[in-house]
This record gives structure tokens, sequence and C-alpha cells, in this order.
């Protein structure tokens, strides 16, 4: 694997192999010295041009359990906010030797800009762009959904006829789009569930099923409902229902998530709007894989980064 950029282009051998490595690291993790000799020598970058918590400390802990070098760059501080360039920015880690960039940036497709341009010959991976991708999430959440529901006997399985309903802000979600793509390849059916406004006026060759009614969508008893944050911040008021709309409607509250089959699974990629939402009874519930999800992360970035970053870097 040369970059990973997005989930579109990984076929579903890739992808169950990148999550039975995943497997191997999280062994690795569970050992009391943690760490493999893997990427001694390397230097991996994370360049976050945009605010991180669960993203950028598990990049971190992954490089540093393979024993390569990191460099965290955080554009504020940064001479981005001089004005530098992503160029010469990129320029100035080739220069440094960096082997691998890890970038989260605002504008989508700048880890595609990185990786097509020339001005670095080092594996990115694309740590979230603007509302496009998150493919490391979406390879997370797999993951966390094989484990929940194969257990100890997950290696080598997809998630075929797994049921997943996925909630909320799907307009601005670069996790639901990197979802889209990764769950169906693995066999899974993908329902998205959101108000009017928060659906992307075109949806066509989307591989999935759409509904505007979270009471129906919960009914049908799930096998995975992930909730999806609302991102204020990308929006206009013109967007948003009123909060109390919002909950209301598209809230995964008490109410509906007592209504949830005992062994069904919630997720969210973090960082969670409690009360908004989701309320605070279904994410510490015992169907909730929140923290899991982030522990599980740790492990799936080790995989990426050994693909990317080991031996001899394909061009698939
Ligand atoms: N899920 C996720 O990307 O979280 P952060 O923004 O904290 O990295």
């Amino acid at each position: 694997m040369r970059h990973l950029l997005t989930t579109r282009d990984l076929s579903r051998d890739r992808a169950i192999a990148l999550l039975d490595i995943a497997e191997d690291m999280a062994d690795v993790s569970q050992r009391e010295v943690k760490k493999l000799p893997t990427l001694r020598g390397k230097t991996v970058v994370n360049l976050f041009f945009e605010d991180s918590t669960r993203t950028r400390i598990s990049f971190e802990a992954a490089a540093k359990r393979l024993s390569a070098d990191v460099i965290n760059f955080s554009a504020k501080g940064s001479s981005v906010s001089k004005g530098e360039s992503l160029k010469d920015t990129a320029q100035t880690l080739a220069a440094i030797g960096a082997d691998g960039v890890v970038i989260r940036h605002p504008a989508s497709g700048a880890p595609h800009v990185l990786a097509q341009s020339g001005w670095i010959d080092a594996g990115i991976i694309n740590a979230g762009d603007g509302t496009h991708e998150h493919p490391t999430q979406a390879l997370l959440d797999a993951f966390t959904i094989r484990r929940r529901i194969h257990g100890a006997a997950s290696r080598g399985k997809g998630l075929d006829g797994v049921r997943v309903t996925i909630v909320g802000d799907v307009l601005h979600s670069r996790v639901a789009r990197s979802n889209l793509w990764l769950l169906p390849t693995l066999g899974a059916e993908v329902t998205f569930v959101a108000p009017p406004t928060l659906l992307p006026a075109d949806t066509s060759g989307w591989p999935a099923t759409f509904g505007f009614d979270l009471d129906a969508a919960i009914d049908a008893r799930p096998n995975v409902v992930m909730m999806l944050r609302i991102q204020a911040e990308r929006m206009s008021a013109a967007f948003f229902p009123t909060s109390r709309e919002y909950s209301r409607a598209w809230g995964l509250d008490d109410a509906r998530f007592n209504r949830l089959g005992t062994d069904s699974i919630v997720m969210h990629p973090g960082p969670m709007n409690r009360g908004l939402e989701i309320s605070s009874a279904a994410a510490d519930s015992v169907n909730s894989t929140v923290l899991e999800q982030v522990a599980n992360g740790v492990s799936v970035r080790m995989a990426a980064l050994y693909l990317l970053l080991s031996g001899d870097r394909e061009d698939a």
C-alpha cells in the first residue's frame, strides 16, 4: 500500500487483511512490553491543520509502539499561521526526512494533493480532510463491529449481513463518507437516517438506503446504530433544526436507546455532544463501543503505518 487516502478503492480482501494485521497489533498492545522494532529508524509526522484528540494521539501511540520517531506538527503556532503554503510545509518535511505523513486538513482533497504532488516522497495517510473522508476511522469502526460480532474468531471475516444505521449530520461527516464505502465492501447493509437538511443533495451511487424517521429505524432493530456528531462549526443556522428539535427527532435519547435490542451496538466516533445526538445513558452503556473504538484505533493505525512504511511500498 503506497498511501491511505480513501476507503473507496480498498478491496474486500485488502480491507480484511488490514483488519487482520490490526488484530495482530492488538495482541502486541496486550503485552507487558508493547513495542515492536518494525519502524525503527523511520520518521512519522503528524501534520494537523485542524484540531483532534483521538486521531492525533492514537497515531502518535501507534507510531511509537512500532518504534518510529514521531514529530507532531500543529498548524497553530507554526509558520502556516504566517501564510506558509502546503507545498512549502511539505518540502520542509521532506528536508527533515519524513517517511510517513499523517495529515488532517480542513480542505477536502488536501491529502490527495500531497500524495500526487511530488513535493515529498512519503506515505500519506488521510486523517480527515474537510467533509470528504476519514479512512482510518472507518477501518477502526469496522474492526470494532467485527470484534463485537465475531469475538476471538474475527480474523478472515467481513461484516456480511450486518445491518448498520448511521444517524445524524451526514452532510458534513467524513466519517460517514468513509464508512459508506468500507462497510458495504465488507458485506454490511448501510442505512442513513438524517434530517433532510443534513443529507447531501446528491447521493446517487451511494451503496446505502436513506430515511428521515429515526423511530422507524430503531424499530427495525439494526445490529449497529452509529451516531454522528452535529458539526455546528461547519454549518450556517439555515441548515440546522434547533437543538431541541434535533434531539427530539434524531437524537439517541434514553427512550430510543431502551427500544434497541439488548445486543445492539451503539457507536460514536467522538467527540460527542451529549444530550444532543446521544444521551449519557446510551453513550456509557454496555452496548456502547465509544471507548473500544478509541482503543482499537491504535491497533488499526499501527496496521496502516506498518503497511505503508515497512518494506517496499506497493502502488495499490
Ligand atoms: N473521531 C475523531 O476523528 O476524533 P478527533 O477529532 O478527536 O480526532
